[in-house]
């Protein structure tokens, strides 16, 4: 396993927490800032409301909205404009007016060498079912005011996707200049040349932009960037993570890295735009974002493991920097051999890491068990079948993809015919037959008719046959039986 990195956002939650009054401070200018604007809104909005009757034509190229429309004016009173500009904005068809499950929102922007947007979406869309891909929109936000190359993109969008674009999936975006604040004479943050200032707040009203677009699409809202790549499935375990959430949340995070996996309630998207354009010059929005989840009151972390993006670039949007990071607990969790597993309980000695559970290895869905700690001589991992069964085959199979050092390195398979007791969850298993060692972190024993004979087995128990200097993952156990 690897040694754990302190990554950038964590150092910023611990600043948070270090610092309770910087945040409290905060608060108030926040107050303060909204108490003094009120006025200002009133009048303004008047002005509004008179142009309803103008031409629409005119109203959609003088009343453009711009950023300040969202930092100077609460959102109620920008119903009529909202409506105005998300159509606007809205490259293909209108604008959506169904309210779906989840919107995946992606902005994009032209990349120096690779691209990696196609990718992204393929992998969305592929590990989307046929039938829930009516409850989501994927929001790409063509963020570069490069017209040829905005031209480009959408005409592939528009000729690989037909089918999800007529059905309003896919939906796809475009900003103009002046929604922007200005880029120039940026003030000087976190060290970084002007290049670098200049593109990430340029990025963060991208994401305002994209917040605001989206707000009232769905239920929820998922930030992504657009070179990842996903899981099968990964809606139900979005949906199942949700469903599980027995205290408020703001943000729940399904990958460790930067601005991606990070879902939202929709109700939220204005404040987050808000604060995000706020601080668009002092603070790159995956330091935003943390700070807003503490400001709700969110002063923890929710991070879903596995994670279920990955990141793919490593050439960033950014000309010339190249981002290597990698999410460490993203993995293909399929299960290759999906065994006849009949019902069974699981038992180990080994630590187990937060939700990679002893029956993640045994059961058929998406997932694998993963130890907290380095194996040791003698731990254990035992199945015990609700009832003996007679079996032909087994497959054990550790390690995984992205984690191939954490399979076992030594270890045997060990069948038992009878179950003692089972005692402070810990099996007492008898009559022991050793089944094989694990090569390579695998064992395969397909001849166990002949080696068993009529006898049914009640445990099957893997054994450490000597200290390993990694975490233990067992990614499928497979258990076939005989007729
Ligand atoms: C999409 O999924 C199919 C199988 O469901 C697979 O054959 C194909 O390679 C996938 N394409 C991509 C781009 O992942
Ligand atoms: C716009 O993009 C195209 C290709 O995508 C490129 O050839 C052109 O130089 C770009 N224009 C500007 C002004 O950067
Ligand atoms: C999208 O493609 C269709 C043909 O499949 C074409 O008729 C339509 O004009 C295209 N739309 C845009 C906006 O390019
Ligand atoms: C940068 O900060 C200085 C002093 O705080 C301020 O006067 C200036 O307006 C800021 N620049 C921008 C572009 O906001
Ligand atoms: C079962 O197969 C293994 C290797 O595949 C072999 O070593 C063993 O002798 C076989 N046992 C029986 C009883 O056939």
């Amino acid at each position: 396993m690897v040694t754990m990195r302190c990554s950038r956002q964590q150092f910023v939650v611990c600043l948070i927490s270090a610092s309770a009054i910087t945040v409290f401070s905060l608060v108030t200018q926040f107050l303060v800032l909204f108490q003094s604007n009120s006025y200002t809104i009133k009048k303004r909005c008047s002005g509004y409301e008179s142009s309803e009757f103008s031409n629409k034509i005119q109203h959609r190229t003088f009343n453009k909205v711009t950023y300040k429309d969202y930092l100077d004016r609460p959102s109620s009173d920008l119903t009529r404009l909202q409506n105005e500009w998300r159509i606007d904005a809205t490259l293909f068809h209108n604008f959506p007016k169904e309210k779906r499950y989840l919107t995946i929102g992606i902005p994009t922007i032209k990349r120096v060498g690779d691209e990696y947007i196609m990718d992204t979406i393929n992998s969305l869309v592929n590990n989307t079912r046929p039938e829930q891909l009516k409850d989501i929109y994927i929001v790409i936000f063509l963020a570069d005011f490069n017209e040829t190359w905005r031209e480009d993109i959408s005409g592939r969008l528009n000729e690989s996707y037909p089918q999800l674009i007529s059905s309003e999936t896919l939906v796809v975006i475009s900003s103009w200049k002046s929604f922007y604040p200005s880029l120039e004479n940026l003030n000087h943050t976190y060290n970084d040349n002007y290049n670098k200032r200049k593109w990430r707040s340029k990025q963060n009203v991208d994401y305002a932009f994209i917040f605001l677009y989206c707000q009232h699409l769905s239920t929820y809202y998922m930030q992504m960037e657009d070179d990842i790549y996903t899981v099968p499935n990964y809606l139900k375990v979005v949906k199942d993570y949700i469903s599980t959430m027995n205290f408020p949340w703001t943000c729940l995070e399904f990958s460790e890295l930067g601005f991606i996996g990070k879902l939202y309630h929709s109700y939220d998207l204005e404040k987050l735009a808000k604060i995000v354009l706020l601080f668009y010059e002092e603070q790159p929005c995956d330091f935003t974002y943390l700070y807003f989840n503490t400001l709700m009151l969110q002063f923890q972390r929710i991070i879903h493991r596995p994670t279920i993006f990955q990141h793919v670039g490593l050439k960033s949007s950014l000309p010339g920097k190249v981002q290597p990071l990698k999410d460490r607990f993203f993995d293909n969790m399929e299960k290759t051999y999906k065994g006849d597993n009949p019902p069974a309980k699981l038992y180990t000695n080994l630590v187990v890491q937060s939700s990679f559970t002893p029956e993640s290895a045994y059961f058929l869905e998406p997932g694998y068990f993963w130890s907290k700690g380095n194996g040791k001589r003698g731990d254990w991992f035992t199945v015990v079948f609700d009832d003996p069964q007679k079996v032909k085959k087994i497959v054990i199979v550790t390690g995984s993809r992205e984690h191939q050092t954490d399979k076992i390195e030594h270890g045997k398979l060990q069948a038992s015919l009878s179950l003692l007791s089972i005692d402070q969850s810990q099996p007492k298993c008898t009559n022991d037959i050793d089944l094989g060692y694990l090569t390579g972190g695998v064992l395969k024993v397909d001849n166990l008719t002949s080696i068993l004979g009529p006898f049914r087995i009640h445990c099957l128990s893997i054994i450490l046959t000597a200290n390993q200097d990694w975490w233990i993952i067992i990614k499928e156990i497979a258990v076939f039986v005989a007729d």
